[in-house]
């Protein structure tokens, strides 16, 4: 297979216009600090002029690596756009602590050292000095990422010196950043710009193809027996005007016709919750004022993992990011308040959110890098029969045979025989089905999460 990685001239040209409109040949200016013992590390970089991103390393406790196989990295990216990783990512799904502060016995810390980032600029931590520096498409939030990845191959001494492989690990409209991210960083390692090992971009739940998810919700739904005929067809005719928007690039109006069709689904359905079939939409606050425009479903999915556990000692995570963690990092400035989404980065990349990238994901795997696609079973708004519908569409080489191979069951976490999750792969493409878990897998499959980001990142501690 062809392993070499050749630039899309005219996608280059763009990503280096974009460049100089922001003065990127200018090294960032960065800020970094840290606990005593080295085990963690935090910063800012500023990739462009008043564009500052945060960013938050753990070094794994249980590090086992040799020159053969060197200890991984994880960089994870939230979804959104406009969900905090630092915060939400962190604290309640895959980091080493809980929102109580209290050791999560499932933290992915145990397989790779953890790289957080709030992103893009705007979102949790991480700040604009005024709202011009906001990203209004992805192609500039991936030469902000790239800009990143640029200075933090210098700050965590495990990538660059070490080798370390790291791997862009994205949930949601996260995946669309890491696919994003993924090729520019690839091409700037190609090119020599950058010096680390990319290990691989991984894709859970991921926001790669809009029109895909868009034509199979309902279906998805009537099959479960949430929606009926009747309902059926009136979403599939609302799907339909989505998918033509989308072709005629009108992503400002395919994106409104799209919450329409939420909106549909959501009082045909009984509420159904759109991030797991199998619950309905809680009446909180905020998913109850935020009910209109374009930020309803940004504000559900940063709300859905909220569920408090009951008792007065229990923190929320808008608490302890404004509070003991804000002090204990002291480089937070002060007016910069923590929040569970930014509306405003939302707002700012909305006519671009209902872009695909599904040729990202194409030209990552004919450049010969890792993708591993990961889909709860129970996903509503990033369906996996949606997301098999774009894997189908790929040209790359390898679909055919990649489409034809059987699936191997998964029996992680149980010594019963329980399948847990079904997994794929051909060549440098893995597809891993995940049973009864929602749009947040390490959420709802914590252990099952563990062992699969074992497996893709090939963890000496797996
Ligand atoms: C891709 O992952 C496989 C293991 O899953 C590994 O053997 C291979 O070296 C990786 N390829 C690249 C280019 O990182
Ligand atoms: C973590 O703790 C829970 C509850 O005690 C347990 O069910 C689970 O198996 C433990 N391990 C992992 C890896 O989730």
């Amino acid at each position: 297979m062809e392993r070499t990685c050749h630039p899309l001239a005219a996608l280059t040209g763009l990503l280096y216009l974009v460049c100089l409109l922001h003065g990127d040949h200018a090294a960032a200016a960065v800020t970094t600090t840290g606990t005593a013992d080295g085990s963690e590390l935090w910063g800012y970089v500023q990739v462009r002029p008043k564009a500052h991103l945060f960013w938050w390393y753990y070094k794994s406790p249980q590090r086992a690596s040799s020159p053969a196989k060197p200890w991984p990295t994880i960089l994870w990216l939230h979804g959104g756009p406009g969900g905090s990783g630092a915060g939400r990512g962190n604290f309640l799904e895959v980091g080493p602590l809980d929102v109580n502060l209290k050791p999560r016995n499932s933290t992915w810390l145990q397989k790779a050292d953890l790289i957080f980032v709030d992103f893009p600029v705007g979102v949790g931590y991480s700040y604009a000095d005024d709202p011009s520096a906001l990203v209004t498409t992805d192609l500039q939030a991936a030469a902000d990422g790239t800009g990143l990845l640029k200075a933090l191959a210098k700050e965590i001494p495990a990538l660059q010196k070490e080798g370390s492989p790291l791997f862009l690990v994205g949930e949601s409209y996260g995946g669309k950043l890491a696919a994003m991210i993924g090729l520019s960083a690839a091409r700037a390692i190609h090119a020599g710009q950058l010096k680390f090992t990319l290990g691989g971009v991984v894709l859970g739940d991921s926001w790669i193809s809009p029109e895909d998810f868009a034509l199979t919700h309902a279906r998805l739904l009537q099959d479960v027996s949430r929606l009926d005929d009747n309902a059926v067809g009136a979403a599939n005719k609302m799907a339909a005007t989505v998918q033509a928007q989308i072709a005629a690039g009108q992503f400002g109006a395919a994106e409104k016709s799209w919450t329409d069709l939420l909106d549909l689904i959501d009082s045909k359905s009984g509420s159904i919750n759109i991030f797991n079939f199998l619950l309905d939409t809680g009446v909180d606050s905020m998913s109850a004022t935020s009910a209109t425009g374009s930020s309803s479903q940004l504000m559900k999915y940063s709300t859905y993992l909220d569920g408090q556990p009951s008792g007065s000692e229990s923190n929320t995570i808008g608490g302890i990011m404004n509070g003991v963690i804000k002090q204990k990092l002291k480089i937070i400035p002060n007016n910069v308040v923590w929040q569970a989404a930014s509306t405003q980065v939302f707002d700012a990349l909305v006519n671009n959110f209902m872009k695909p990238s599904v040729n990202e994901v194409d030209q990552l795997l004919s450049c010969g890098v890792n993708v591993t696609v990961y889909n709860g079973q129970l996903d509503v708004i990033c369906p996996t029969i949606g997301v098999e519908a774009w894997v189908q569409k790929l040209t790359w080489v390898g679909l055919k045979n990649f489409l034809s191979l059987p699936r191997h069951p998964l029996h992680y976490c149980d010594s019963s025989k329980l399948i847990k999750a079904f997994v794929r792969s051909y060549e440098n493409l893995h597809f891993y089905w995940i049973l009864e878990a929602g749009h947040s897998v390490p959420v709802d499959q914590p252990c099952v999460a563990l062992n699969m980001i074992g497996s893709i990142i090939q963890s000496p501690a797996s």
